[in-house]
């Protein structure tokens, strides 16, 4: 009794919506009359939690223990949800080729999406108006802007990469996420909205950030944490950059030819244009979608080649040999003729995709493999755990091994078994943009510095946030001082 009056009200109230939620959940449980053919479940013994400490941990391993014993189909459940995983390019097919009104992405989604990028854009319209605004995208993300963008991306890393020094031991997930908000947002959003992204809109997008969180995700939105209200304050400063930008060109009397323009001159199928909110939403969600992805890619890459010496001085020898023993500014051109970087770059996306899980909500019962899924479930394929499988990557599927894509078979694999950019109706549309941006960087980095692990200390991966970083990214680089 001396224990109870010891706690606060708030964990009073905390612990008493929990044991409620708990208890509602096993009569719903009890109650509930089980459809047929469910997929094999992954059992638990604790109500509404279920796996989620098991999963959140070790994913992976967890993941891959229940394909094992389980096959290409199974379900467990996770903070009062059924999650039903899809396992292998034959299963996988069904999220990828399922129409949005029987497996949908908005409602996974948009929870954590519209609070950052705002109303009227991504999850938060019908899916055929954001097919509408991909296509908007794709006008906009064109070889003749890529051939612009490459010497900016360029100029932006040398910059940057100056308050390096010569040597050092550096956290390189800081440095690469800092310099891809720069390069992305000259690159996709356009020189007035570079030109003001000093430190204070800075931490704005990094309070923006924080939004895409698990809280985010699991808790209510109401919720007075001081992490949604960060978001939501840092997302109405921002608009109001965006609005400023866009009404200064909107009165520029010339074009200029870039991502705000073609969002400024597309219009939907009614003949509509986009209203200033919808442009400074869509700017918003290019440069999230981008962010981590590339930050992370990159980070990993510089991992893998710190540890692969070898590789890293075959690459250095391929900038000399494709673009000239004295290193002359890159050109778009050029990327294409990289062809040891593009392998190890897309090994690094097969070993550590950055999107880990895409995920749906069934809406009407879907056949695979002989199981019905019920409405309800959330309906996921991993990346990570296809780009693992042994009966497709072999047994050496953890090593990286960049000219495994040299050989036919892998370059032949089953549709869905090499996925880091999804696939479908869903499918990224940020692939060219992204390698075209990681390329350059890397090309600086390459040119500029050697890269070492420290000490040996090869990062594990954070699975506390919401797309896997590395863990402790600390790595040790020196001036390249001679040319191999
Ligand atoms: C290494 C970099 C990137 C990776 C690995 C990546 C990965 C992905 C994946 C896996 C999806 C599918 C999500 C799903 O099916 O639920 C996706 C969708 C998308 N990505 Fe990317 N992405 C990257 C970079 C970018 C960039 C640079 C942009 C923008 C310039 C971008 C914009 C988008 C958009 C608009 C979608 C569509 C979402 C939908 O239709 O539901 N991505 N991306």
């Amino acid at each position: 009794m001396d224990r109870i009056q010891d706690c606060s009200p708030t964990t009073l109230v905390l612990v008493t919506a929990v044991v409620i939620l708990v208890v509602a959940y096993m009569f719903k449980s009890l109650l509930e009359k089980k459809p047929e053919n469910l997929p094999p479940e992954v059992p638990s013994s604790i109500p509404w939690l279920g796996q989620a400490v098991s999963f959140g941990q070790r994913p992976l391993e967890f993941l891959t223990e229940a394909y094992e014993k389980h096959g290409a189909v199974f379900s467990f459940t996770m903070v009062g949800k059924t999650f039903t995983f899809l396992v292998g390019s034959e299963a996988s097919a069904l999220l990828f080729n399922s129409k949005n009104e029987n497996l949908n992405a908005e409602e996974v989604y948009s929870k954590l999406t519209t609070p950052v990028f705002g109303r009227g854009v991504a999850y938060d319209v019908p899916n055929h108006i954001f097919l509408e605004q991909k296509k908007m995208f794709k006008t906009g993300l064109n070889i003749a802007r890529f051939k612009q963008h490459v010497p900016m991306i360029e100029e932006e890393t040398v910059e940057y990469f100056k308050r390096w020094g010569d040597a050092g031991e550096r956290d390189i997930f800081v440095a690469l996420s800092e310099l891809i908000i720069l390069t992305a947002s000259r690159c996709l959003h356009g020189k007035e909205i570079r030109s003001v992204l000093n430190e204070e809109v800075a931490q704005l997008y990094s309070d923006l950030d924080g939004g895409f969180s698990h809280a985010a995700w699991l808790l209510p939105g109401w919720l007075p944490l001081p992490s949604f209200r960060k978001r939501d304050a840092a997302h109405k400063a921002i608009k109001q950059v965006f609005y400023k930008a866009i009404a200064k060109r909107r009165e520029s009397q010339e074009k200029e030819d870039d991502m705000l323009q073609t969002l400024l001159d597309s219009t939907y199928k009614t003949g509509r244009h986009l209203t200033d909110d919808e442009v400074a939403g869509m700017l918003l969600g290019l440069l999230m979608a981008g962010q981590h992805t590339s930050s992370t890619t990159s980070a990993w890459l510089a991992f893998f080649l710190a540890k692969n010496k070898d590789i890293q001085d075959q690459l250095y020898e391929e900038q000399v040999s494709v673009c000239g023993s004295d290193l002359p500014p890159l050109q778009y051109d050029q990327l294409k003729d990289l062809t040891l970087l593009d392998r190890c770059l897309k090994e690094t996306l097969r070993l550590r995709p950055p999107i880990m899980v895409v995920m749906r909500e069934c809406k009407t019962p879907q056949k695979v493999k002989g199981y019905t899924i019920p409405p309800g479930h959330q309906v996921c394929v991993s990346p990570t755990v296809n780009h693992s499988l042994k009966d497709q990557w072999g047994q050496d599927n953890d090593q990286f091994r960049p000219d495994r894509f040299l050989s036919d078979e892998t370059s032949n694999s089953e549709k869905f078994a090499y996925i880091p950019f999804g696939a479908g109706r869903h499918r990224c549309i940020g692939e060219m943009f992204a390698y075209a941006q990681i390329k350059t960087i890397w090309s600086v980095l390459l040119r500029k510095y050697e890269f070492d692990l420290v000490d040996g200390y090869f990062p594990s991966v954070n699975y506390t946030t919401m797309i896997h970083t590395p863990y402790k990214p600390v790595i040790r680089y020196k001036k390249r001082s001679r040319p191999l």
